[in-house]
């Protein structure tokens, strides 16, 4: 193995972490690689056991190379730290907007967690991935009565979000549809709980001015209105103030919130035991990004939580969260080959790769920042800045801006790394590009996730009526 103090000129290796060691106890969403990525030979990135210059050729590129144990990882921190710090009951779910497909959900069942899904694809993936329909909460700001009903069909949690989710919800309590499933219809409320955190502000959700969750002013009416509904199981209340938030406090804060929240709700006699304090938990994309580790922002909930319910004198509901980037984002890098390079004489090198805006939209929608690195040549020092431009016909679509990277020519592989979240979930076919190839990577065995698309996959849905057939 080739150590990151061994070379003198910075190199792609500074992005490796120091410690190869104890891949589990480091938090992946501090990392800006995989927990396994290494460069064991021939100066070559490996995630996962596997050469991604080899993943390259046997799979095309651009690919998406997620890594189980990474993944793994972040599962199993997640749920042990609410086991150690939380003394009442606790469950994560996985909020599978990050990246919605099946092997992921499957990975994060078999790991105790639940799901939260926000559209009926969601809802239909988790299930065809065999998750427990007890621990699915369907979210949204916009459901359909058509979602509602196959949500509340195959028994999963319905998180309300508004008053037309409530109408929709009660008339098909009325209609008894709640009983193919057996049980009533579980109900969390959600709500804005006035939060402002520091990221993006797409990305933001907790402050008053939201498009998602009931205002907290109208509470009352709410829980009043659910109290009057026999089929109705209002099992708690939610709120999710954000993503990609480095700071603990917005956290802190919202525990006190929440639980007055859950003691409303009681105060109208509802069932309510659980509380979700939403995910948002920021990861490391750059070296200028310190997120706190999942341990410390479980601590630092449950303990807020649990002094919150003193307050109160409040027995302990459930704890549930709903992580997604920090899930998934550290577990996967996209690879990428260099095509055309264009040099304009002392303003800019475009390094132009073979994918861009549609399989990473993250960049020209949030201005997002990536780092990038030569596959084959690790230890090769940075010698050149140029900018890693995508190949959509939009001078915005742009991946890294002055990159670091040692001289790399048409045919190189490059890998960005931390596109694990909101980047395959976000793909688009725009200019008709075929979505990439997802590959799951573990101790040097690989396996595809997700079939790359073909042209044919493109035109599945087009349809040439016939008086628009070109007569050759
Ligand atoms: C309601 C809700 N829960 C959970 C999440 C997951 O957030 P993150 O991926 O930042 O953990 C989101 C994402 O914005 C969300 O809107």
């Amino acid at each position: 193995m080739v150590s990151t103090q061994s070379v003198g000129v910075e190199s792609g290796l500074k992005y490796l972490s120091e410690s190869q060691d104890a891949l589990q106890s480091r938090s992946p969403n501090q990392e800006l690689l995989p927990l396994t990525a290494s460069v064991k030979s021939r100066d070559r990135l490996e995630i996962g056991g596997c050469e991604v210059t080899a993943l390259v050729e046997q799979f095309g590129s651009p690919l998406y190379i997620l890594d189980e144990e990474t993944l793994r990882a972040a599962c199993t921190q997640y749920r042990d730290a609410f086991k150690r710090y939380y003394p009442g009951s606790s469950q994560v779910l996985y909020a599978s907007k990050a990246w919605s497909c099946l092997a992921v959900c499957a990975i994060a069942a078999s790991e105790g967690l639940g799901i939260d899904v926000v559209s009926a694809g969601e809802i239909h993936t988790a299930l065809q991935a065999g998750v427990n329909p007890d621990k699915i909460y369907f979210h949204g700001n916009n459901k359909s009565p058509e979602e509602i009903q196959l949500a509340v069909e195959s028994g999963c949690a319905i998180v309300a979000d508004n008053w037309l989710d409530l109408e929709t919800l009660a008339e098909l309590g009325k209609l008894d549809v709640s009983s193919k499933t057996g049980g009533p219809i579980r109900v969390m409320v959600r709500f804005t709980p006035g939060i402002e955190c520091h990221t993006h502000d797409y990305i933001k959700t907790g402050q008053i001015d939201s498009k998602f969750g009931f205002d907290p002013n109208s509470l009352d009416e709410v829980f009043k209105f659910i109290s009057q509904q026999p089929s109705l199981f209002c099992v708690g209340v939610h709120a999710h103030i954000g993503s990609q938030i480095f700071e603990l406090q917005p956290h802190d804060d919202l525990a006190d919130i929440i639980i007055q929240a859950l003691t409303k709700a009681l105060s109208y006699d509802l069932p309510a035991t659980e509380i979700n304090i939403g995910g948002g938990l920021g990861i490391r994309y750059t070296e200028a990004d310190d997120p706190p580790s999942i341990e410390d922002w479980a601590r630092t909930i449950c303990t807020a939580v649990v002094a919150a319910c003193e307050r109160q004198q409040l027995p302990l509901p459930k704890l549930l969260c709903e992580p997604g980037r920090s899930l998934v984002g550290t577990a996967c890098v996209t690879a990428y080959t260099v095509g055309s390079k264009k040099v304009i004489p002392e303003i800019r090198t475009y390094l132009a790769v073979d994918g861009g805006m549609s399989d990473n939209p993250r960049p020209i929608t949030y201005q997002s920042v990536y780092r990038v690195l030569a596959a084959s040549k690790m230890s090769a020092a940075l010698t050149e800045t140029v900018t890693v431009a995508g190949k959509h016909c939009e001078s915005g679509d742009i991946l890294i801006k002055d990159a670091k990277l040692p001289n790399c020519e048409s045919g190189d592989v490059l890998v960005v790394p931390a596109t694990g979240a909101y980047n395959y979930s976000m793909a688009s076919n725009y200019n008709r590009v075929p979505r990439p190839a997802a590959v799951l990577v573990k101790n040097g065995e690989v396996n595809t996730i997700i079939e790359r698309e073909t042209y044919q996959d493109l035109l599945r849905f087009d349809r040439l009526p016939v008086g628009l057939r070109v007569q050759k």
